[in-house]
């Protein structure tokens, strides 16, 4: 049976959250690392700040559209991601933290697209469609790790 309406939301809502979290830590370690090395992943991560942003919005406005709320940041659960590396130089570090919020993403994604099968089809798009950005960024990172790690 697909998810209720208010299902659907809380789900959103879960997504709004990690997508808000995402922008924190990527902005963070795009500014904090150092090193030549770190160079194309501070530029990566800073680049996708705005992309992230563009997720939640998109997420809000879906919320909006099946009679949710959003709420502000009291309501969020943050603080499960992987924080901001201590170390400005463990670039290795950083990506792998990347990869695991992209993975949490899409796994998220690919719940909601599963949960509203047969019912919302518009929210199962918008899914779709952010589960693709999100997979690009994965696969990004996943690159970046495997030379990195050499
Ligand atoms: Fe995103
Ligand atoms: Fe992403």
């Amino acid at each position: 049976m697909a998810a209720t309406v208010q299902e659907t939301i809380n789900l959103l809502l879960e997504s709004y959250s990690m997508e808000l979290e995402t922008v924190m830590n990527y902005l963070a370690n795009s500014v904090n690392l150092d090193g030549v090395r770190a160079e194309e992943i501070k530029k990566s991560l800073g680049a996708d700040v705005p992309g992230e942003i563009a997720h939640a919005q998109q997420l809000a406005n879906r919320i909006k559209q099946l009679g949710g709320h959003v709420p502000g940041s009291k309501a969020l659960t943050i603080g499960n991601q992987i924080q901001p590396v201590t170390d400005t130089t463990d670039v290795v570090g950083v990506i792998k933290s990347v990869i695991a919020a992209e993975e949490t993403a899409c796994a998220q994604y690919k719940k909601i697209i599963k949960a509203v099968e047969g019912e919302d089809y518009v929210t199962q798009d918008l899914c779709i469609r952010l589960l693709a950005d999100e997979e690009e960024h994965l696969v990004q990172f996943k690159g970046f790790l495997k030379e990195y790690s050499k």
